[in-house]
C-alpha cells in the first residue's frame, strides 16, 4: 500500500479548521479565547462538555474523556481508518496529499489494483447510463419505480442496467485502452466454455447493483435477472479486488450515520439496504443473502458496538442470525434481533407498512438471548417431562451470560410460564443444570475476602503450559466421543452445555455446535466449507464406535472433569485480572468435586 508522506500529513494538520471541522457534527459556543464548547457526539449529554482548543487542534470531552487530533475525531465520527481520515481532511481542506518513493514492484501493483479501480468504475457509470437512458431498459426502470424506489435513492446507489448484448463492455473498454486481461480480472468478461478464445460480457440485460468497499470504490456487482432462467441475483466471482466474504452491501454510504448511532443494521438484500436508505434509514448494511462471516464481523467491529439483525423470519435467516452471534461472541459486538413476521424482508415491510413502521420495529428490538429463548421454547417439545428437561438444558447457557438483571428475571417468568412451572423451581432446575456454567467471569460476590478464601491452585492440569493444554484437548474429545457413543444421554449433555466457556479447542467447539444440531446424523448435513469441521466429526464418529458401551454416568463424570478444568482456567484469569469473586467460583469448584464423588461412587457401584 502507498503511503503519504509524513510532510504531507503535517500540511495536512496544518490546513484544518478545528472549529469548521467540528461543526459539522457538534453545535460549538464560543467560550473564551481559543476555547469552544459543545454536546459531546460520542456519548448522550443535554449539558455541554465537550471542549475544542482550536491553536492546538485537539478535542477533549469531560464527561467522557473522549479526546484526540482532527484525525481522531474524523475516524471516530466517519468510521474510518487512518488513511480514510487523512484522505477525507485533505480533500475537506484542500490538501494534495503526496506518496512516498515506493519499490517498483508495489507500485506496480499499486497501479494495477487503481486500473481495475477505475475499469470498474467506468462500467458502473456506463450501466447507470444506461438504466436511465436505454429504452432497452425501460422495463428495469419501471420495474424499480414501481416497487417505490425513488430515481435519487437508485442514482445515490448507483443502480444501473446491463445491455442484452454480448460485447458491449468488452467492446467499450477496448476502446478505453483496457486489456482483455483486466477486463477477465475485474470479473466484467469471461471466457466462453466451448471456445476458449471467445470472450464476452459478464452481465448481461440484468439490473446492476455495484459493490462498493467502505471508501466507496467499485469492487463488484450483484446483478438481478428480471426474468428467464437460473438464479435471481449473480454476482461478481471472486477475484483481486471482489471477495464476497468482504462485502457488506451499502458501507459506504451506512459509516458515517453507523458511526454516529453507533449501532448498524443488519438486512439480507440489496433491496432492503435500498428501502431502508429510501426511508431514511442509513445505518443499514446487506449481507449478501444470509452468509455473514469473520471478515464482515471485523470490518463492523470497528464501526459500532451493536448490530440490529434484521434478517428474514424463515429458517435460514434464523440460522443466520446464530451464526452471527457465534461470530460476535468473540467481539465486543452487541447483538439485538428486529423481530420480523415470517416470510417478510425489510424491503417488503417498507412497501407494506411504510417507513415508520420499520422504524419502530427496529426501535423495538430485543436483545440477543431474548431471541435465542423464544427459538428453544418455539421448537421444544413441552409436552413431555423430557422435552422441558431438554428445553431448560438449551435455555440454561443463554441465561448463564447475564448478571442479576430486570431482563433476566422477565425471561425466567416466560419460560417458566411456557413449561408450566413455578419460577422458584425453575431457578433451581436452571442452577443445577448449569452448575460451572454459570461463571462466565461474572463472580457476582464482590468482596474482598478473597484473599484468604483457600482457593486450590489449579496447579499444570489446568494451567496454559503446553501439556496441559494437550491433555485438555484429549478430554474434550473424550467427552464428546462419549456424548455420540450414547445418542440419549449424550444429547441432552451436549444439549446443557455452554460449548465455548467448556470446550477450549476451537475445532472441537464447531464439532460440539454441530453434534449437538445434528445428533441424529453427524456425518449428514456437515458445512461444505468446514475441512476441520468434517475431519474432527468423523474422528468423533470413529471413536465413539470404537469404544465400549458408555452409561449417562460416564458421560456425566467426563463434563465434571471439564466443568473442573473451566473453573482452573476461570480461577486463574481472576487471579491475574485481580478480580473479586474468587471466593465464588471456588466455592462453585467444589461443588463440581463433591458432585464428581457421587458420580465415582455410583460407577464403582456398576463396575
Ligand atoms: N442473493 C445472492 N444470490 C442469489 C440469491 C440471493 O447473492 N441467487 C443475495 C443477494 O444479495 C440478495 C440477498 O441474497 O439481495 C437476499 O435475497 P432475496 O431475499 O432473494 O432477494 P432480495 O434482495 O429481496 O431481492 P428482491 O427484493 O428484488 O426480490
Ligand atoms: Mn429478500
Amino acid at each position: 500500500m502507498s503511503r503519504y508522506t509524513a510532510d504531507s500529513r503535517d500540511r495536512v494538520r496544518d490546513a484544518v479548521d478545528m472549529v469548521a471541522l467540528v461543526s459539522a457534527r457538534v453545535d460549538l459556543q464560543r467560550r473564551g479565547v481559543n476555547s469552544y464548547f459543545g454536546c459531546c457526539p460520542f456519548h448522550e449529554e443535554r449539558t455541554p462538555s465537550f471542549h475544542v482548543r482550536p491553536d492546538e487542534k485537539h478535542y477533549h470531552c469531560f464527561g467522557c474523556a473522549e479526546h484526540g487530533d482532527p484525525f481522531d475525531f474524523v475516524m471516530q465520527t466517519e468510521g474510518l481508518d487512518f488513511k480514510g481520515a487523512l484522505e477525507f481532511v485533505a480533500d475537506r481542506f484542500g490538501v494534495t496529499l503526496q506518496t512516498e518513493e515506493e519499490d517498483p514492484a508495489a507500485a506496480s501493483a499499486r497501479q494495477r489494483r487503481e486500473r481495475l479501480y477505475s475499469l470498474l468504475t467506468r462500467a458502473a457509470t456506463y450501466y447507470a447510463r444506461y438504466l436511465w437512458e436505454a429504452g432497452e431498459a425501460e422495463p428495469a426502470r419501471a420495474y424499480l419505480l414501481g416497487r417505490g424506489f425513488s430515481e435519487e435513492v437508485l442514482r445515490e446507489f448507483r443502480v444501473g442496467f446491463a445491455p442484452d448484448g454480448w460485447d458491449r463492455i468488452l467492446v467499450g473498454s477496448r476502446q478505453a485502452g483496457y486489456s482483455d486481461e483486466e477486463l477477465l480480472a475485474a470479473g466484467l468478461i469471461k471466457r466462453s466454455q466451448r471456445n476458449p478464445a471467445r470472450l464476452f460480457d459478464f452481465f448481461r440485460a440484468q439490473i446492476m447493483f455495484p459493490t462498493a468497499d467502505v471508501r466507496g470504490r467499485v469492487r463488484g456487482f450483484g446483478g438481478r435477472r428480471m426474468q428467464g432462467e437460473g438464479p435471481k441475483y449473480v454476482n461478481t466471482p471472486d477475484g483481486e479486488l471482489y471477495h464476497k466474504r468482504e462485502v457488506l452491501y451499502g458501507i459506504a454510504q451506512a459509516r458515517a450515520a453507523a458511526a454516529k448511532a453507533g449501532r448498524m443494521i443488519l438486512v439480507e438484500g440489496y433491496t432492503d439496504v435500498i428501502a431502508l436508505h429510501q426511508a431514511g434509514i442509513h445505518n443499514a448494511v446487506g449481507i449478501m443473502g444470509t452468509s455473514f462471516t469473520r471478515e464482515q464481523v471485523q470490518e463492523l467491529v470497528r464501526l459500532v458496538g451493536t448490530l440490529e439483525l434484521c434478517l428474514d423470519a424463515d429458517t435460514a435467516g434464523q440460522e443466520a442470525m446464530v451464526k452471527a452471534a457465534r461470530l460476535a461472541s468473540d467481539s465486543k459486538l452487541e447483538l439485538r434481533v428486529v423481530p420480523l413476521p415470517p416470510g417478510a424482508d425489510p424491503g417488503d415491510l417498507i412497501a407494506r407498512e411504510g417507513a415508520e413502521a420499520l422504524g419502530e420495529r427496529v426501535a423495538r428490538s430485543v436483545p440477543f438471548v431474548v431471541f435465542e429463548v423464544e427459538r428453544i421454547l418455539q421448537g421444544a417439545d413441552l409436552r413431555s417431562a423430557e422435552g422441558k428437561d431438554r428445553a431448560i438444558g438449551a435455555v440454561s447457557p443463554a441465561l448463564a451470560g447475564l448478571g442479576p438483571s430486570v431482563l433476566r428475571d422477565e425471561l425466567i417468568h416466560r419460560i417458566a410460564a411456557a413449561l408450566d412451572l413455578e419460577e422458584s423451581r425453575l431457578v433451581t432446575l436452571l442452577r443445577e443444570s448449569a452448575t460451572g456454567s454459570a461463571g462466565n467471569g461474572r463472580g457476582t460476590g464482590a468482596s474482598s475476602r478473597d484473599r484468604d478464601s483457600g482457593v486450590p491452585d489449579p496447579g499444570p492440569a489446568g494451567s496454559g503450559g503446553a501439556l496441559g493444554a494437550e491433555r485438555g484437548v484429549r478430554s474434550e474429545r473424550a467427552f464428546l466421543a462419549m456424548c455420540l457413543a450414547a445418542p440419549g444421554p449424550g444429547a441432552i449433555a451436549l444439549a446443557g452445555i455452554d460449548v465455548d466457556a467448556l470446550l477450549t479447542d476451537h475445532v472441537l467447539r464447531r464439532a460440539a455446535r454441530h453434534l449437538a444440531a445434528h445428533a441424529a446424523a453427524p456425518l449428514a448435513d456437515l458445512p461444505s466449507d468446514d475441512d476441520d469441521l468434517a475431519r474432527a466429526v468423523a474422528d468423533l464418529v470413529a471413536r465413539a464406535a470404537r469404544g465400549s458401551e458408555v452409561t449417562a454416568d460416564q458421560i456425566e463424570h467426563s463434563r465434571l472433569l471439564l466443568e473442573l478444568r473451566r473453573l482452573d482456567r476461570e480461577i486463574k484469569r481472576a487471579r491475574a485480572d485481580k478480580r473479586p469473586g474468587i471466593s465464588d467460583i471456588a466455592r462453585e469448584r467444589q461443588g463440581v468435586r463433591d458432585a464428581i464423588q457421587r458420580v465415582v461412587a455410583r460407577l464403582e457401584q456398576t463396575v
